[in-house]
């Protein structure tokens, strides 16, 4: 299990004493990059599309100051006294990442949508992920397989609108899958980046170019083709996608305000973010569910389900964290941009295998709207590239 820690402590270190952040992208923990400070960098007047864990925040018409990469990969091997690897070989990584982060993710999802089927309390299920990636990185710490951050009271006071927001789009999504298929959830997930370019308009007023706009149409028109022809549609289920698409958003911003300066990795940050996510929402979980319910419900899942149940609850638990784990490896390897098209892709590979998975019964009309949606938002990704 710490084996997937383990393989990124080498850059970790380098980190912990050479951070720089992307402070001036929206880059989202459990996803926030951090990289050892390039000696050179580089302006970039594009409008950039950061979907990080599913979260997309688009940032148009600002000047941003972005890594590197030939100044990132000097400096790392540099450090590490190795030479750079070749094109091919970073491919193949790139790939093994991408691939592996979809798997676990595929995963994931699957068993907590068993889990959830068995046992519907979402409040519950979220805290345990929570609860199991905060164990996972204190272990990590107190056996030195990953250096301990060093934090101020500062650091967890800008910590805490991050976690509230992550706590919130991370119940809400759980909510969501507890009352819909899975595939509806990304379904209307896949529309973040809707949400992101609205949320920077009204919030942030920035503006977009006009093409910027014109590419979200596909997005929200094929989520709603696909939410009004859904066959189970439930309006929790769609208002929990919907919230956690403006959570995550939200969460964005003020991650970004949160890593700014702080010399903390990525990985760091995620676990502080997943500790202090863990402490808002267990207060929540309890009033909202409580204890009763759950000890009520936990036994007729198991008498339904059978010991198993229990490995399927620790299952979701770890994958949840292992995917945001590999996903965080992903995008210290490669540009906000592949990375958003990598999330959409993970979307598609969530999408069909939970319906192949679940038997979930799709209309063509269904589908198309889904269709849609995920083409939308590769429409957008590439008008923002070629901007
Ligand atoms: C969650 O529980 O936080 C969601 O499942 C996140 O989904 P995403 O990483 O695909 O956005």
């Amino acid at each position: 299990m710490f084996c997937t820690v383990k393989q990124p402590l080498i850059s970790v270190r380098v980190c912990e004493r050479k951070t720089a952040v992307l402070e001036s992208c929206s880059i989202v923990p459990p996803l926030s990059l951090s990289l050892p400070r390039p000696r050179s960098l580089v302006s970039v007047q594009k409008p950039l599309h950061l979907s990080c864990g599913g979260l997309g925040l688009g940032l148009g018409g600002v000047r941003r100051d972005f890594v590197a990469r030939g100044a990132y990969e000097a400096e790392r091997s540099e450090v590490e006294g190795a030479r750079p690897p070749s094109d091919a070989a970073k491919k193949v990584k790139i790939g093994i990442y991408f691939v592996t982060w979809w798997a676990l993710n595929v995963v994931f999802n699957i068993y907590n949508k068993k889990v959830l089927n068995a046992f519907p309390f979402p409040w519950l299920t979220s805290t345990l992920s929570l609860a199991c990636g905060s164990f996972i990185m204190l272990f990590s710490w107190a056996t030195r397989l990953v250096e301990p951050p060093n934090t101020h009271p500062q650091f967890w006071k800008n910590l805490f609108p991050v976690s509230v927001y992550h706590t919130i789009g991370h119940v809400a999504a759980t909510v969501s899958m507890a009352k819909v298929a899975v595939s509806f959830t990304h379904i209307i997930k896949s529309a973040e980046p809707a949400f992101s370019v609205l949320v920077s308009r009204i919030f942030l007023r920035e503006t977009f170019p006009f093409q910027v706009y014109l590419s979200l149409l596909p997005i929200i028109g094929g989520c709603a083709l696909s939410a009004v022809t859904e066959l189970n549609f439930n309006m929790i289920g769609f208002m929990g996608a919907m919230i956690s698409n403006l959570a995550f958003v939200f969460r964005n911003i003020f991650s970004k305000k949160g890593m700014k300066g702080k010399d903390i990795s990525g990985m760091n940050y995620y676990a502080c973010l997943s500790m202090m996510s863990l402490l808002i929402l267990t207060p929540f979980a309890i009033a909202v569910e409580g204890p009763q319910v759950w000890a009520a419900g936990w036994q007729t899942a198991l008498s339904q389900i059978g010991p198993q149940f229990i490995w399927w609850v620790v299952a979701q638990s770890i994958f949840y964290h292992l995917y945001n784990q590999v996903s965080y490896m992903s995008l210290d390897e490669i540009s906000p941009l592949t990375f958003s098209i990598g999330n959409t892709m993970k979307r598609i590979s969530v999408i069909v295998s939970s319906i192949i998975i679940f038997h979930t019964p799709v209309q063509p009309v269904n589908a198309l709207g889904a269709a849609i949606a995920i083409l939308g938002t590769f429409v957008y990704s590439q008008d923002l590239e070629n901007l």
